[in-house]
């Protein structure tokens, strides 16, 4: 550690606990296997509450690792908490008010950064999957990283939740510079990307409509596929079949990759 802060408050992230609608619990199972390119080997547990009465075994719980990642020496991974506070005034427009207020929350976590190696190349397999972003990839002057940011995982036709995914990669390459500034439009360039998200998702919420992690009509096709299955009834056989939706669906709507 870099300061003399003592080693037992040296924390990193062990895991993350999402609580999920049942509906969004059912497609997440597929997501992660065929977009977080989850293993079987990766399911670390899964529990099931026992049959009872005329009610079938039914999945509680699962947890699965999305990464392994090697320590290298002198590389080290930071551990970070970022907090924001609506600070438009009072009477303005704020979506990180709405995102607070329309939950009754006091504290939302809103997004988890997921850091990758290759953003150019997860970001690319994410379109060619239907994943949404809010933004292209959006490189950060100051700290020499790459991010991008998904849209929020919700209900189709529900309630925006607030929650979404960042993926980002630190020190990236001068190619991959290079690349992503081929690909983006000027005004995507910022120096600071917090704002450039922040505009973004103030625009999303102000317009009324919030880009979903998957499009609706892509959502309910998984959704329709699982809906009668436990996580671990889904099997290989279906995950292909998924797959195949997905870049079908992604290719009929041109998702640009
Ligand atoms: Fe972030």
């Amino acid at each position: 550690m870099t300061s003399n802060k003592p080693a037992f408050m040296n924390f990193t992230v062990d895991h993350m606990t999402l609580l999920l609608h049942p509906k969004l619990y059912a497609v997440a199972y597929p997501v992660f296997r065929i977009v977080f390119g989850v293993t079987p080997d990766d399911i670390l547990y899964d529990k099931r509450r026992p049959a009872k009465g005329n009610n079938p075994e039914k999945s509680m719980t699962f947890a699965t690792r999305i990464g392994e990642w090697e320590a290298k020496e002198k590389e080290n991974l930071n551990t970070i908490i970022a907090v924001v506070q609506p600070s438009e005034p009072e009477g303005e427009q704020s979506h990180v008010r709405d995102m607070l207020d329309g939950h009754e929350q006091a504290a939302h976590w809103q997004h988890i950064a997921l850091r990758t190696p290759d953003l150019i190349s997860f970001y690319k397999h994410a379109l060619e999957h239907g994943v949404q972003f809010v933004t292209p990839i959006l490189k950060d002057e100051h700290d020499n990283l790459i991010q991008v940011f998904s849209g929020e995982w919700f209900l189709p036709n529900g309630k925006a939740s607030g929650l979404f995914f960042e993926f980002l990669q630190r020190d990236p390459s001068t190619e991959e510079i290079a690349e992503i500034q081929k690909a983006n439009k000027q005004t995507w360039f910022r120096d600071e990307t917090f704002l450039g998200l922040y505009g973004e998702k103030e625009r999303e919420y102000r317009s009324g409509k919030v880009i979903p992690f998957l499009p609706d009509d892509l959502f309910n096709s998984i959704y329709n596929y699982v809906s009668d299955k436990q996580m671990w009834q889904v099997t290989e056989a279906d995950l292909a079949h998924i797959k195949t939706m997905m870049q079908d669906f992604a290719k009929k709507n041109n998702n640009k990759v």
